[in-house]
């Protein structure tokens, strides 16, 4: 392998923020991109959130509901690092696309409100990060407010997320009295004064516990200070490599992204612990970052990016080899080569024409409905990646539809709108009225407003007492295509004409699943 491409390789660093909405993901990202002179000024993330909102209708819903609904991905350079930051909706009802972006990160930085702990939302994207073995970075945010005391928010952790800690920095009290933090790795104290709002504040370092300007700066909690970091060496274990990539083991670090307190410790240590790109299971092989050969796949399908287009955009996680631009790429699914000279890459303030990209890179590939979610991308080689979940909905609301002329392009429209992964499509084996099915209600008025504004299709949801999905597989993990016992009523097939059952209550899934042992009944699903 030449130097080149071991070098690029190593110097990657891709990831996403998990936390619970509130928690500070906004300002953090803001604060990480202003550390890699992404963008000049603290705002320009909210602000572009809000021009986006503008320029795209159906992103009008995340305006008025005041929440971000879309996945972005935004690349950065620190220090020689190349950082690939994939941002993911902070709203619940769309944590299946959050579930998605996670599939193509190597790292994750968790954040977490020190007023409140571990809440909610993070605990269950963490639950995924688990299940693909993520190494996972904590930043306890919002010291500058009343918060927990710091031993207590490590404990809180432990005990809710059954991860083991391992402090990076210490907080220098909290609220009005937060003043810095210390580096537990090279014993430096770092004072912070708040600056002008936007801009970096202004940072003193002093050499370690036992300087005489500490006591000067901090006065009565010098001992304090002495006695916690103490407790913490002698109580928290050493960071093993190997543990915190199982995603057993976390570093922590503490502050304050609105005033940007502990945030640049916390981008110095990133580009150290977090790993480079890693290897991805396919359905024949591992892929290796070094492989020669170009591979990647579809983790998120986004529509509308410009509307005077109707342009939907496809994001590839480069897996392994080399993208050029003019390069033939083969659709493994459609069997077809793709010569793509117009992807795209992404910075902070804007997106420009990829030249070259590297794994552990995300290039974005305008499409008019031709890829899919979960497609894999290569030289030739006939892969297809794993990994990509996709879970049972939880409600179901049947499609009813203004005018009834306009079912071919509500057929079209919903099609595509669950291919790109914004819900999931059934279709029933008797009737005609199809089924939409979200973990979220926010998904359905998402749903109408682009049928709406897209398609020129007006539609209404009405809720039905449907509550479980179940999809029909048989032993090879293909679609089931024989029944023992016929089922009609219940039978569905999704947008990818999987069939499926819903049911009204589990105790009815289960009895059909019963009856028929040579199908297995499944809630949960890898997309190819
Ligand atoms: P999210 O993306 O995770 O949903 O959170 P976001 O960054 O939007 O932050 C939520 C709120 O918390 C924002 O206030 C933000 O300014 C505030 N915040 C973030 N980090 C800190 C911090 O370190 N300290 C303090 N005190 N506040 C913090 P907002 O009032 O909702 O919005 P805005 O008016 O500030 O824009």
């Amino acid at each position: 392998m030449s130097p080149d491409r071991q070098r690029e390789i190593q110097r990657r660093r891709t990831f996403a923020i998990i936390s619970h909405p509130d928690a500070g993901k906004t300002t953090i990202t803001e604060k990480l991109l202003l550390l890699g002179n992404a963008i000049g000024l603290a705002g320009a993330v909210k602000a572009k959130k809000a021009q986006r909102s503008t320029r795209s209708d159906w992103l009008s819903v995340e305006k008025e509901r005041g929440i971000s609904v879309s996945t972005s991905v935004m690349s950065f350079e620190y220090r020689g690092m190349a950082f690939n930051l994939l941002d993911t909706p902070g709203h619940n009802d769309f944590s299946e696309d959050t579930y998605r972006t996670l599939t193509a990160v190597d790292a994750v930085l968790m954040v977490i409100d020190a007023g409140r702990g571990v809440q909610a939302q993070t605990r269950k994207l963490l639950e995924v990060c688990r299940r693909q073995r993520t190494p996972v970075i904590t930043f306890f945010n919002k010291l500058d407010m009343d918060a927990l005391d710091p031993l207590a928010l490590i404990d809180d952790l432990e005990s809710e997320l059954g991860m083991r800690c391992v402090p990076m920095t210490w907080p220098l009290g909290s609220g009005r009295n937060f003043q810095g933090v210390y580096d537990l790795r090279d014993h430096s104290v770092v004072f912070y004064r708040a600056a002008e709002r936007g801009r970096p504040s202004e940072r003193e370092v002093v050499g370690g516990l036992d300087d005489p300007r500490i006591d000067a700066l901090i006065e009565t909690r010098v001992d304090t200070l002495r006695e916690e970091v103490e407790i913490v060496e002698m109580a928290c274990e050493d960071l093993d490599p190997a543990r915190f990539a199982r995603g057993e083991q976390t570093p922590v670090f503490y502050g304050s992204a609105l005033n940007n307190f502990g945030v640049r410790e916390l981008l110095d240590c990133f580009g150290e612990l977090a790993p480079p790109p890693q290897p991805r299971e396919t359905r024949t092989r591992i892929v290796m970052p070094e492989d020669g050969e170009f591979s990647g796949f579809v983790f998120k399908i986004q529509a509308n990016m410009d509307p005077r287009h109707r342009d939907r955009m496809a994001f590839i996680r480069v897996c392994s080899g080399h993208f050029h631009r003019g390069m033939s790429l083969h659709h493994v699914r459609t069997g077809k080569p793709m010569v793509v000279r117009n992807a795209m890459t992404f910075f902070a303030r804007d997106r420009s024409i990829v030249e070259t990209a590297w794994p552990g890179d995300i290039i974005g590939i305008p499409n008019h409905g031709t890829i899919r979610i979960a497609d894999t991308f290569t030289a030739g080689e006939p892969l297809e990646f794993t990994a990509l979940p996709k879970f049972a909905p939880e409600l179901f609301h049947r499609v009813r539809l203004e005018d009834p002329m306009a079912a071919k392009a509500l057929r079209r429209g919903l099609q595509q709108l669950c291919e790109e992964g914004a819900a999931q499509l059934f279709r029933p084996a008797i009737g005609s009225r199809y089924i939409v099915g979200a973990l979220g209600l926010l998904q359905f008025e998402v749903i109408a407003a682009r049928l709406r504004e897209e398609y020129k299709v007006g539609v209404s949801f009405e809720p039905t007492p449907l509550r479980i999905c179940r999809w029909l597989l048989d032993e090879d993990g293909g679609p089931a295509t024989r029944f023992d016992r016929p089922f009609e009523h219940e039978l569905y097939e999704d947008e990818r004409g999987t069939p499926c059952v819903l049911t009204d209550t589990l105790h009815w899934a289960e009895y059909l699943a019963e009856k028929n042992p040579s199908i297995r009944f499944v809630d949960t699903m890898e997309l190819a």
